[in-house]
């Protein structure tokens, strides 16, 4: 199967805006979006602090594997934001290939992220600090860049106007009609 388009999942590093360019997306395409850590903690019934507490961070890339593999067995799940380290496993980016779903790599900087992951209420049992926050950034850019799509963050371009990019460029929907349209129903 081919990466038409039509089914893509985010991906980059924690922080970066994932989960919210996946709502504007959402908004913006009327297609169906999926938070695959919010999954696992649905899905499982368990939050993801505890699963890495009782065992570790491998049983909870496991559990990532699988649930991963159940959302991209629904065809309703159109856009889907991974956990920054989901597309870092090599057998989860050849499931996602393999499903015909198109990856998007949001990338932004270490302070960008940093300052987000700081000041978000989400637990990241994967980062204790700084430094160890910036050795992971670092070590992952090589996996990000095999995405097939690729789109910088910066001040001037904030998760909406990214969102409203993705949308036109992968997605083939001018996102301003698109907005227009679901304003009028
Ligand atoms: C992780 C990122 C988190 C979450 C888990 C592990 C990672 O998601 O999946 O804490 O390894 O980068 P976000 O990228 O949404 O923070």
């Amino acid at each position: 199967m081919g990466n038409d388009g039509t089914r893509i999942v985010l991906t980059g590093f924690m922080g970066v805006g994932k989960s919210t360019v996946a709502r504007h997306l959402a908004r913006l395409t009327g297609k169906r979006q999926v938070d695959l850590d919010d999954e696992i903690e649905r899905r499982r019934a368990v939050s993801i602090p505890e699963i890495v507490k009782n065992g570790g961070i491998e049983r909870f890339r496991q559990i990532e594997t699988e649930v991963l593999g159940e959302v991209l067995a629904s065809p309703k799940a159109a856009i889907i934001s991974l956990g920054g380290g989901a597309w870092i496993t090599e057998a989860n980016r050849e499931m996602i290939k393999n499903s015909g779903v198109t990856a998007v790599w949001l990338e932004t900087t270490f302070e960008h992220c940093w300052r987000n992951i700081r000041f978000s209420r989400k637990e990241r049992p994967l980062v204790k600090n700084k430094r160890q926050a910036r050795k992971l950034f670092d070590e992952r850019e090589r996996y990000y860049c095999l995405a097939d799509w690729h789109f910088v963050i910066d001040r001037g371009y904030n998760s909406f106007d990214i969102a409203q990019k993705i949308a036109s460029d992968v997605f083939s929907i001018d996102a301003v009609a698109a907005r227009g349209r679901r304003r009028n129903r």
